[in-house]
């Protein structure tokens, strides 16, 4: 009998030829400074704990007391078994920490993604998706059968003319993210909001690399762009800045209400646990009491890891956010520079196809601003000295 397995295998032959999977590596430490992978320390700047909140002892205290209040689990999705009031406590601060009305936690953004254009957008709709966009938000917008047309990167000119272009459809949608993490660019979403007002589109934003990391206040991309009666959706990861966990996805009350009640990723999903909720809660406090210290260390290291990497000749993707993305090449190469940081206890993030084109591989860097000096400083003077990036 025919093995219908036998076809699914993962090709490791980078990993087995470099004798390095950088890959599911196994930490046996919180992500504290350093953390600790095979009994070994190293210094970690592949998570997207842009804040350093992860390990924070006053994150971990609130999480401790409300699993003494709440327990594990509410064991059901929020619609059918309960909602705990610390979710509509986390819900409304995160609504108004963004600006908007409303908002509603989904297990996870990726989940979010996937399920909020179902009900949203039907085939007789049209969807501008920035070139770049997620995985999640093209997995999305795909489902529901409507006309997708990608725009280039960023590029207002191209986005304009095929609005410009747009025929007779019931509903048209703009969709891109704030923070594209393995660029480190931002989207000019100023301007898109007034093409969308100028064409009759609704515009939709995923803030999951900005909430937290970009705005004055951290606030992320609507506060960054001055945007402050927003007319579209806003989705956002709680697993980055906010060293969490879930989606949020918010906008006006009565939208969200209606999603709240529709939606099939949220309502046959079990919940967020509330633990989960409450040290939500925490972070988003300390953000708006302590942020711009934090902030600084964040901008501060992403400074200086820029100007080591261009020291050593490096080339690196044009962006203004607290990420650097190291040009590589082929997988092969971007994999090999992967391990030669990991052979300095530097842990980074290797992108090969398909997260980005062929022949396109970047190592990203993200500097948390729980990070110590002197571990930025150690990892800085291997920077200043490293080869087998593309120059
Ligand atoms: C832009 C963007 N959207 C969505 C997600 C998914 O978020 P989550 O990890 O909460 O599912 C990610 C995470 O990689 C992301 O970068």
């Amino acid at each position: 009998m025919k093995n219908y397995f036998d076809e699914f295998v993962v090709d490791k032959q980078i990993a087995l030829k470099l004798d390095f999977n950088p890959y599911y590596r196994i930490f046996e430490s919180g992500l504290g400074d350093p953390v600790s992978i095979e009994g070994n320390e190293f210094i970690n700047l592949a998570s997207n704990n842009y804040l350093g909140l992860a390990d924070d002892n006053r994150v971990k205290d609130a999480i401790k007391e409300a699993a003494d209040r709440y327990g594990a689990s509410l064991c059901g999705t929020p619609i059918a078994t309960g909602y705990a009031s610390v979710y509509k406590k986390c819900e409304q601060e995160l609504a108004d920490f963004v600006g908007l009305g409303d908002a509603v936690l989904f297990p996870s953004c990726y989940q979010a993604n996937c399920e909020i254009f179902t009900g949203l957008l039907t085939k007789d709709d049209l969807v501008f998706i920035d070139h770049f966009a997620h995985a999640s938000l093209v997995s999305g917008v795909k489902r529901t059968g409507c006309r997708i047309r990608p725009f280039l990167h960023n590029d207002m000119k191209n986005l304009e003319k095929q609005l410009s272009l747009t025929g007779k459809y019931k509903r048209v949608f703009v969709v891109t993210e704030s923070v594209f993490s393995t660029e480190g660019s931002i989207a000019p979403f100023d301007k898109i909001t007034e093409l969308c007002n100028a064409y009759n589109a609704v515009p939709f934003i995923d803030d999951s690399h900005g909430i937290g990391v970009i705005g004055k206040n951290g606030k992320g991309i609507l506060e960054e762009k001055g945007i402050s009666s927003y007319k579209g959706i806003y989705v956002a990861s709680l697993g980055k800045a906010i060293a969490h966990a879930g989606g949020m996805v918010a906008g006006s009350r009565e939208l969200i209400d209606y999603i709240r009640y529709t939606n099939p990723g949220l309502i046959y999903s079990t919940a967020l646990p509330p633990v989960i909720i409450a040290g939500i809660l925490k972070v988003i406090e300390i953000i708006k009491t302590g942020y711009e210290s934090l902030s600084n260390r964040m901008w501060e290291y992403k400074k200086l890891i820029t100007d080591a990497f261009l020291e050593s000749g490096c080339s690196l993707s044009k962006g203004d956010a607290p990420i650097t993305s190291v040009i590589c090449g082929s997988a092969h190469d971007t994999v090999l520079f992967a391990k030669k940081l990991f052979q300095e206890n530097i842990i980074t993030t290797p992108f090969i196809p398909p997260s980005v084109p062929h022949n396109d591989g970047r190592v990203r860097i993200i500097a948390g601003a729980n990070l110590s000096g002197d571990s930025v400083m150690k990892a800085v003077s291997v920077f200043r000295n490293i080869s087998g990036c593309k120059g």
